[in-house]
């Protein structure tokens, strides 16, 4: 893949045939990328205040940057949720809140809430084009619900894969592109280059960025939408499995624990 031509990427940091990653600030950056040439942004941006410059950018940036119907899903806090909505919805549609559950339900002192779940903004350019409908706004659905914030140890503010499957897996669709401005240790990356999909991400620490590319350097299987995959984890299934609608017994358990409805790869609801 040419990043160069294809998206205009001047330099990146590290790349492959799925993921380009770019070390730099993403005011620099997206500016490169083509209009109109990116199927979904999912990010994390920083949440304290002093990044509340982030958000008009954000949301200019990815109204350009998007196809018509595609989409912006972004976590925010609970606290600055109508400031980030009021600016997203300046450049964007607005479309629905999406949620991250976490059920150790961390103390958020000075509000005095225990609090269970995290915004996920979903905004979108136009008329939304969701590939592999339906989606559950429970953006941990197709995982564990538990302790889903920091779920990587290597970053203090990373998330857990089961963050971006849905979102990648059902909104676009085999070698669509995702975006992430905000990479940090680069979960949208990994799991856009599992699940078949292309990913640009941009991270402005070092440290970060070489996480993300040690990450996005592991091979993979190639997939394609027609590829059978864990109910639970989104995970290719190997044709020794064939019988199998889970991965491994860690996810038939988590299933079966959660005793829920999942939403199949083929959009069909099981339960469980
Ligand atoms: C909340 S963290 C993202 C964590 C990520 N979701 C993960 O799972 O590892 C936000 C990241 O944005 C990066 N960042 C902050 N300002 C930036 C900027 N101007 N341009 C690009 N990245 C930036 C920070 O270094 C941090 O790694």
């Amino acid at each position: 893949m040419a990043w160069h031509e294809a998206y205009g990427i001047t330099k990146s940091f590290y790349s492959d045939e799925c993921v380009c990653i770019v070390h730099g600030d993403f005011r620099e950056v997206l500016p490169q990328l083509p209009d109109g040439s990116i199927n979904l942004v999912l990010t994390d941006p920083p949440y304290t205040r002093e990044y509340d410059w982030v958000w008009p950018i954000l949301g200019n940036e990815s109204s350009r940057v998007l196809i018509p119907g595609g989409s912006l899903i972004t976590l925010c806090g609970h606290y600055h949720m109508p400031m980030v909505i009021s600016e997203l919805t300046k450049y964007l549609e607005w479309y629905w809140c999406c949620q991250i559950p976490n059920r150790r339900k961390p103390m958020q002192y000075g509000w005095h809430i225990s609090v269970s779940w995290k915004p996920a903004l979903w905004l979108t350019k136009g008329k939304a084009i969701i590939k592999h409908w339906p989606i559950s706004d429970n953006l941990a659905a197709a995982g564990k619900a538990s302790n889903l914030w920091q779920g990587n140890k290597t970053h203090p503010w990373g998330q857990s894969e089961e963050m971006a499957i849905q979102p990648i897996l059902r909104i676009i669709s085999n070698m669509d592109i995702v975006l992430d401005p905000f990479l940090g240790s680069g979960t949208t990356a990994w799991v856009a280059k599992k699940l078949g999909r292309k990913c640009i991400g941009i991270e402005i620490d070092e440290r970060y960025a070489h996480m993300a590319a040690d990450r996005c350097r592991q091979g993979v299987l190639f997939v394609t939408d027609n590829d059978r995959r864990c109910y639970t984890c989104g995970n290719i299934l190997s044709s020794k499995r064939s019988d199998s609608r889970y991965c491994s017994g860690r996810c038939r358990q988590i299933a079966y624990r959660k005793r829920c409805s999942q939403i199949a790869a083929c959009g069909k609801s099981i339960h469980t």
